[in-house]
């Protein structure tokens, strides 16, 4: 008999978490607005809201923190942190950021100008919003099978050559670089191949662009690549993602996601004249270049985290636990994004409610009935989080209405999946009975899901 797969690490810490009654959680999402950020976090069973610094730090990064270095400039942590950057990706430059969004906030202070355009695949929100504040435009060019959660293509973050290169072609004057997300998590936490990421490379040679990698998930982008890209198996993953990186000019990183820390992020870069330019923003807004607003222990952390989570076994248990529900939801007929992404299942709440209409919010809506049903939280990645048109101010409603349940790194196990799997699967057998949605009641101009008030609608 063949051995059954099991987790590469064993437990030493353990949380305590809280189950509640469906009357005492029907209160406090009322209480909250029908905003799953307002819970209080002991008012959540099981917490999918994000795999963003939620996840299980290993025995040698809590070591690390005791040897943090927490001088004000020159800490021994800074040039830990940049060691470990250099080995694993492969930057000369780095500036240190409290997390991904500051480092895009810093990066974009210097490439981004009014009326830009800023082509990508799939830019996640803060991406997104950092370039709308600029007045600046985010251009879509990921590949059309993207925005079909049934067809399972290997590489659904990949970006289309053709609509790329139109934006190049059409307002050359106007692009300052391309940004590709490795996974890419708005589609649904989908990889990009090397094949495409050196097609992207070629066009932006031809067009003389620089390439900025969006890299909170890129260990996972290169587990994918080992599994799925011809060529690629008997590559380590470090070779991968060193291949991967040869390809971008610039990378931002949220640490918070494939290097498992709680806090910090980086921009990684090669050229010195960027790193000069971007340094004084970092100072204005993050700190002295040598910390930017991350303490000393978190960055030994941080550099730790790189390797912990560029080793194979790692990333095997992590990805096939996200499988593993995706798989559980699918065995009840439950329509997810195929095939299932890296950190996340994402399910289409389009075709889960289809009762429901758009302007009712369905994938918050089915966020809010898993929550009535077991106390889980996951987020919605649809017409919420799309916000509304800079311009003409209308709701934007995305192809994709999803519901993600993001899996916190080293922090689960397969019976609190299978919670998950079965609460969905009561809700879905349930699902005709959903005909009531949920409206808006007061809202923030940029970034509204985080802080929305809802009511039924
Ligand atoms: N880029 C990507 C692809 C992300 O997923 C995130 C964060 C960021 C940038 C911003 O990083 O949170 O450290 O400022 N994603 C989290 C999520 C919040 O839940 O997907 P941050």
């Amino acid at each position: 008999m063949n051995l059954p797969f099991a987790e590469s690490y064993k437990i030493k810490m353990v949380e305590t978490i809280h189950k509640s009654t469906r009357k005492e959680r029907e209160q406090w999402i009322k209480e909250a607005h029908y905003n799953l950020f307002s819970l209080k976090s002991d008012q959540v069973f099981i917490d999918l809201l994000t795999d963003s610094g939620t996840g299980a730090m290993s025995d040698k990064q809590w070591s690390e923190l005791m040897l943090g270095d927490e001088s004000y400039a020159g800490a021994s942590s800074y040039f830990k942190m940049k060691n470990a950057i250099q080995d694993i990706l492969g930057f000369e430059y780095f500036l240190p950021t409290h997390q991904g969004r500051a480092a895009e906030n810093v990066l974009f202070s210097v490439l981004v100008k009014e009326g830009n355009l800023i082509p990508g695949n799939s830019h996640f929100d803060t991406t997104k919003s950092h370039i709308e504040f600029r007045k600046a435009f985010a251009v879509d060019c990921t590949i059309d099978e993207a925005f079909d959660t049934t067809i399972s293509h290997p590489f659904k973050g990949n970006v289309d050559p053709v609509k790329l290169e139109k934006v190049l072609k059409e307002n050359h004057d106007k692009i300052p670089f391309i940004i590709i997300t490795v996974t890419c998590n708005s589609s649904g936490g989908q990889p990009v191949s090397i094949e495409n990421l050196k097609m992207i490379r070629k066009l932006a040679d031809k067009y003389g662009k620089i390439v900025v990698f969006d890299s909170a998930r890129f260990a996972e982008n290169a587990y994918f690549i080992k599994l799925r890209e011809k060529g690629y198996q008997d590559k380590s993953i470090r070779e991968i993602v060193r291949e991967m990186f040869s390809c971008a000019d610039v990378m931002t990183m949220s640490a918070k996601k494939d290097a498992i820390v709680n806090m910090g992020g980086f921009i990684g870069m090669r050229s010195k004249e960027l790193f000069e330019q971007a340094s004084m923003f970092n100072i204005l807004f993050e700190g002295y270049v040598t910390y930017g607003g991350m303490s000393g222990r978190d960055m030994n952390a941080l550099a730790q985290g790189l390797y912990d989570g560029t080793e194979f076994d790692y990333l095997d248990t992590r990805v096939k636990q996200v499988e593993y529900l995706g798989n559980r939801l699918m065995e009840f007929g439950i329509p997810v994004q195929q095939p299932i992404g890296g950190h996340a299942v994402f399910v289409d709440a389009k075709r889960f409610l289809p009762n429901l209409p758009k302007e009712e919010f369905q994938a918050q809506t089915l966020a809010i009935e898993l929550y009535l049903e077991a106390g889980i939280r996951g987020v919605e990645i649809g017409a919420l989080l799309a916000d509304r048109d800079p311009i003409t101010r209308e709701n934007r409603y995305p192809a994709l209405e999803l519901l993600r349940l993001a899996i916190p790194r080293r922090v689960y196990t397969n019976n609190h999946m299978d919670v998950v799997a079965i609460a969905l699967k009561n809700i879905y057998d349930r699902r005709e009975s959903i005909t009531r949605g949920l409206k808006i009641v007061k809202e923030a101009a940029i970034l509204r899901h985080f802080t929305v008030s809802l009511d039924l609608a």
